[in-house]
């Protein structure tokens, strides 16, 4: 790991000097960014920063599946913070789809200047071991991209702006049609009822699952080694139940409610009110 601004990066696929590349990034007004924490192998913790690549792709589409069959999800929304990400994304025709883990502070300067438009931020992440690692004061150098609550935070500053949506993994869980939907009256996109079907059926776990641009059975080995398991292992919210004791849970929850508290965020995971 080496620390950038105060955010520690994997040195696998990140330099500073893509770091500082992504912060000049020349943002299209038309662009369209996939802001996620990394789940970093938490299997705790889905972010469903793929699965939104596979929603946004196939919107782009009007649901037409050949794109997402054809091409790699890493160069059908390249990453912003890697070198190879950033030449890609220079070079990708518009409307840009572009994916990133950045936190807001690191994020491209002209992406606020713009009418560029920046969705969503995944929160299934909440009960991450590592987050809590990296809250309780445990040494948080093995975390890449830092705390999630500091990335939740910092992103959820932008709440009411018109050009920011956010969204959850349980959202789409709970209702992957109605996601849908939303996000397309974001992008200004409208879709007919068979198209928005087409979405859907196209972007379930099943689909993506069998899909070798969408699985990562083509990622290289040195990037993702998936002889340890699949990139889409179970596909469920809620597997932190395995993860966490309910102490641990417990602490997490008042933890969420100090961090996160006046943000005026709705988690559909928010815990009950203490008496
Ligand atoms: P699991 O490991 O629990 O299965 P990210 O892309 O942010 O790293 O998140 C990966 C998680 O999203 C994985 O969780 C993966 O299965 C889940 N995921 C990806 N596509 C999905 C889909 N279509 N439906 C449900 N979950 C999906």
């Amino acid at each position: 790991y080496f620390e950038h601004r105060g955010v520690p990066f994997p040195r696998l696929l990140y330099s500073p000097r893509g770091l500082e590349a992504a912060r000049e990034f020349a943002v299209e007004d038309d662009d369209i960014f996939n802001v996620t924490y990394p789940k970093s192998g938490d299997p705790s913790a889905p972010a469903g920063t793929v699965w939104m690549l596979e929603i946004l792709s196939l919107i782009l589409s009007d649901g037409d599946p050949r794109w997402c069959r054809s091409v790699p999800n890493w160069e059908r929304g390249p990453w912003l913070e890697t070198l190879g990400g950033l030449r890609r994304a220079r070079g990708t025709p518009r409307p840009r789809l572009i994916s990133s883990h950045l936190p807001v502070q690191l994020f491209p300067r002209a992406a606020f200047g713009s009418s560029a438009k920046v969705g969503p931020l995944g929160p299934g992440a909440r009960r991450s071991p590592q987050a809590q690692g990296g809250l309780c004061g445990v040494p948080v150098p093995t975390v890449p991209f830092g705390s999630w609550f500091d990335h939740v935070q910092g992103w959820l500053q932008l709440l009411g702006s018109s050009n920011f949506f956010c969204i959850s993994y349980e959202e789409l869980q709970q209702d992957l049609r109605g996601s849908v939907e939303r996000l397309c009256s974001f992008l200004g996109r409208r879709l007919s009822a068979a198209a928005l079907d087409a979405v859907v059926a196209n972007s379930s776990f099943g689909a993506m699952r069998g899909n070798p641009m969408s699985n990562f059975s083509r990622a290289p080995l040195g990037i993702l080694d998936l002889r340890r398991g699949p990139f889409l292992r179970k596909g469920i919210s809620g597997d932190w139940k395995n993860h966490l004791t309910p102490e641990q849970s417990l602490r997490f929850d008042r933890l969420c409610r100090q961090r996160l508290a006046g943000l005026g965020g709705s988690f559909p995971w928010d815990p009950p009110p203490h008496p």
